[in-house]
C-alpha cells in the first residue's frame, strides 16, 4: 500500500471511529421519552470532546450535528424536540471530521418493543449491507455492490429506495463515485486499491418511492410504511476491504446489548 493511501486509511480509521462511538453512547441513551434533540446534543459532545467537528452542522445550511429519522422517515431527519415512543425504529446517522477527513456511519435502534414486521426490516438492511461489504475488492464495481443489495432486499420482500446512495468521501463529505444500491453484476464504476467511499441502503417496508417535506430535507415514504438504514465507511485494499467505522464495543446490529 502507497503512503497516500496508507495516510488516507490512517485519517478515515480514526475520523470513524469517532463516528462509531457516537452511536455506541446513543445505545443506552435512546429509551421512550428522550427526543431527538437530546440525541443530537449527545452526539454533538461526544465528537467535540474527540477534537472532531460534525459534517452534517451547517452542511448546506442543515441545523443539526446528526440526523434522526423515525420510522417513515427514510433520511436526513431533523433533531427537534419530537418524543421517541415505545415501538418507533430509528435512524441515527453521524459524521464526524477529524484532521480534515471524514467518517460517515449510521445505525438503526429500536425503542422499547417492536414489531416482527420492523425487526425483520432492520435485520435485512443490515444483512445487506453486510453482505455488499463482504464482496468488496480491487476488482469489483458499483454495479456489484447493488446487485448484492438489491437481490438480498427483494426476495425478502422489501424495496430498494432509489433517490439516495452512497459516496465516496475523504477530504470532503459527498464525492464520486455515487454508490447505488441497486443494479448490474460487473456494471459500472470499477473498484480500485485505496477508494474511500460509503454504503448506506435505504430499505422500504413498502414501495421505494419518497418525497421530501417542506424543510427541505426530511425524506420520507411516499406510502408512509417503514424504512430502514444502515452505513458503514469502507476503504478499498489489495485484495478485500476494511471498514473504518465498527463499533469497538460490538453494538453495529440490534439488539445491543446494555
Ligand atoms: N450523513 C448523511 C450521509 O450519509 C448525509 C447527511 S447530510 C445532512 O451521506 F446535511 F443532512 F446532514
Ligand atoms: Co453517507
Ligand atoms: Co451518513
Amino acid at each position: 500500500m502507497n503512503k497516500n493511501i496508507e495516510e488516507a486509511f490512517e485519517k478515515t480509521r480514526l475520523a470513524g471511529s469517532i463516528a462509531a462511538q457516537a452511536l455506541d453512547e446513543v445505545v443506552s441513551f435512546i429509551k421512550p421519552g428522550v427526543t431527538t434533540e437530546q440525541i443530537d446534543e449527545l452526539c454533538y459532545k461526544v465528537i467535540k470532546d474527540n477534537g472532531a467537528y460534525s459534517a452534517p452542522l451547517f452542511y448546506r445550511g442543515f441545523p443539526k450535528s446528526c440526523c434522526t429519522s423515525a420510522n417513515h422517515i427514510v433520511c436526513h431527519g431533523i433533531p427537534k424536540d419530537k418524543v421517541l415512543n415505545e415501538g418507533d425504529i430509528i435512524n441515527i446517522d453521524v459524521t464526524a471530521i477529524k484532521d480534515g477527513w471524514h467518517g460517515d456511519t449510521s445505525r438503526m435502534f429500536s425503542v422499547g418493543e417492536i414489531s416482527v414486521k420492523a425487526n425483520h426490516l432492520i435485520k435485512t438492511t443490515y444483512e445487506s449491507m453486510m453482505k455488499a461489504i463482504s464482496i468488496l475488492n480491487d476488482k469489483s464495481t458499483v454495479g456489484d455492490i447493488g446487485f448484492t443489495i438489491q437481490s438480498y432486499v427483494e426476495k425478502e420482500g422489501f424495496s430498494v429506495v432509489r433517490d439516495f446512495c452512497g459516496h465516496g468521501l475523504g477530504r470532503s463529505f459527498h464525492k464520486e463515485p455515487n454508490i447505488l444500491h441497486y443494479g448490474k453484476q460487473g456494471s459500472g464504476y470499477k473498484l480500485y486499491e485505496g477508494m474511500i467511499f460509503t454504503i448506506e441502503p435505504m430499505i422500504n417496508e413498502g414501495l421505494a418511492d419518497t418525497k421530501t417535506l417542506n424543510d427541505g430535507w426530511t425524506a420520507v415514504t411516499k406510502d408512509k410504511k417503514l424504512s430502514a438504514q444502515f452505513e458503514h465507511t469502507v476503504g478499498i485494499t489489495k485484495d478485500g476491504y476494511e471498514i473504518f467505522t465498527s463499533s469497538k464495543k460490538g453494538l453495529d446490529f440490534p439488539p445491543y446489548k446494555k
